[in-house]
């Protein structure tokens, strides 16, 4: 099938990767040209595992092109992807002024057959809005399904090709036909289809992505209380994941969620719902975000706590994307928390793998070695639980530091190795001493 993919961002730009390595022919649009140019040499904006091959490979077959607007080429197509950012406005609402802009400038080019799908996250009513928009540009009546997109940054490829459930809300069930063809070998392969209303496959995304960030922030209120008692929340996390009804699975407690959706969405859900009327439905999501920003502001209390003034201390953080896999800085607790103690006066050295490229802030010392970069501190903070970081002997870290002490951001770290080593651990909701 002909498809055209409209913003390139981290979803646009994997769907499209996805879409060709389905087979299809695929038109990426952005109006952004450097990231055209970079796309069209084959190297991807961002770092994500796999993908930068996979894109290699469809442009080399002439299966995947970019253009910065529509042209008759793209008017062509079966299916246009919507696949525009969607970010956090002042007042905590989700931004939905990218897709108005898509849809008035796919409006001239849209033929009557093809289907626009959106893939953006959006608040409920937003699709219907769009239909209303684009009704008033076209002669026709067209068609808009929705199509919300699950996938996670670190295997967003292997998410898009084997997504655990493909969600279609449609006007009208024939508008979602030409999408399930497209999708046709990801359901032989297994993927369920849920067909709803347009409504209902908003929300889905943002109901699933709210149910994700409690759960994280139902754990790290677990080790709140553990640390006001005397409990270890990974002992905790471990015994209640054994009941299926809870599972094991984002459990882990630490400095909590970051990135580019869950905090946000979680946001927009709440703004969205008190403009509905139903506020009080989810007020329980204003303490999943309070609890959420606590933890890193725990670190900060435990570092002063451990080392008085922090004025010219010498600290590391080792990770700053907000999860491993990931060079993504939005909304990231490890960064967030480097930043507060630099505005502290402590003298800030950050480590990361892939994401120290994407850093701007001129008061934190970049140093990809971790060893280099832990050598002659005062406490290392462990803040992205990346392999690399866990796999670090502790003995070799002890041999550089100025001060044996580490505050493990995450709740990976062997405790016994490192304490063997030398170090006094402190670790989020549990009590090592
Ligand atoms: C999330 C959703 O999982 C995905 O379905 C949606 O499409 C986009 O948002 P992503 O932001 O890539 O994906 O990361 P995810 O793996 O969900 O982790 C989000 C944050 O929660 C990270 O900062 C991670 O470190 C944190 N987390 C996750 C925890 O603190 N504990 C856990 O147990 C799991």
């Amino acid at each position: 099938m002909k498809i055209s993919v409209i913003g390139l961002g981290y979803l646009g730009a994997t769907h499209a990767v996805a879409m060709a390595k389905l087979g299809h022919q695929v038109i990426g649009i952005d109006s952004d040209q450097a990231k055209l140019a970079s796309l069209r040499a084959g190297v991807l904006p961002f770092y994500e595992p796999g993908l930068q091959q996979a894109l290699a490979e469809v442009l080399s077959e002439g299966k995947l092109s970019f253009q910065n607007e529509h042209s008759s080429e793209s008017a062509s197509a079966d299916l246009h992807f919507l696949c525009v950012g969607t970010p956090q406005s002042p007042d905590g609402s989700a931004n939905t002024s990218y897709l108005d802009s898509a849809i008035d400038q796919l409006a001239p080019h849209l033929a009557e057959r093809s289907v626009v799908v959106g893939k953006s996250t959006v608040p409920v009513g937003t699709a219907l809005r769009l239909k209303q928009r684009l009704s008033s540009l076209v002669s026709f009546e067209p068609r808009i399904v929705w199509n919300p997109e699950f996938l996670r940054e670190g295997t967003a490829l292997e998410d898009s090709l084997k997504p655990d459930r493909i969600v279609v809300g449609a006007f009208k069930k024939e508008d979602s036909f030409p999408l399930l063809i497209a999708y046709e070998k990801l359901v032989a392969e297994g993927s369920p289809v849920v067909e709803v209303d347009v409504a209902t496959a908003e929300l889905v995304k943002v109901a699933a992505n709210a149910f994700l960030a409690t759960k994280v922030s139902f754990i790290n209120a677990m080790a709140e209380i553990a640390e006001a008692s005397g409990a270890d929340v990974v002992a905790l996390a471990k015994a209640i994941g054994y009941d299926d009804r809870i599972g094991n699975k984002f459990l882990r407690s630490g400095i909590g969620f970051g990135g580019g959706c869950l905090p946000k969405d979680i946001r927009g859900f709440i703004a969205r719902a008190e403009e509905l009327g139903v506020g009080s439905s989810l007020s329980f999501l204003k303490e999943v975000d309070a609890i959420n920003l606590r933890r890193r502001k725990r670190v900060v209390e435990l570092a002063q706590q451990q080392l008085g003034n922090l004025a010219k201390k010498k600290i590391t953080v080792l990770g700053i994307s907000f999860k491993p896999n990931s060079d993504d800085l939005r909304d990231s607790p490890a960064l967030e928390i480097a930043r507060e103690l630099a505005r502290l006066g402590a003298e800030v050295v950050v480590s990361d793998p892939k994401s120290l490229g994407n850093l701007t802030d001129s008061n934190l010392i970049k140093e990809a070695d971790p060893i280099q970069a832990v050598s002659q501190s005062e406490l290392i903070i462990l803040g992205t639980e990346w392999e690399s970081y866990k796999q670090l002997d502790p003995k070799d870290v002890a041999a550089v530091v100025k001060n044996p002490l580490v505050i493990d951001g995450r709740n990976v770290l062997d405790v016994a190795s490192w304490q063997a080593a030398g170090f006094k651990v402190i670790a989020l909701g549990r009590n090592l001493d």
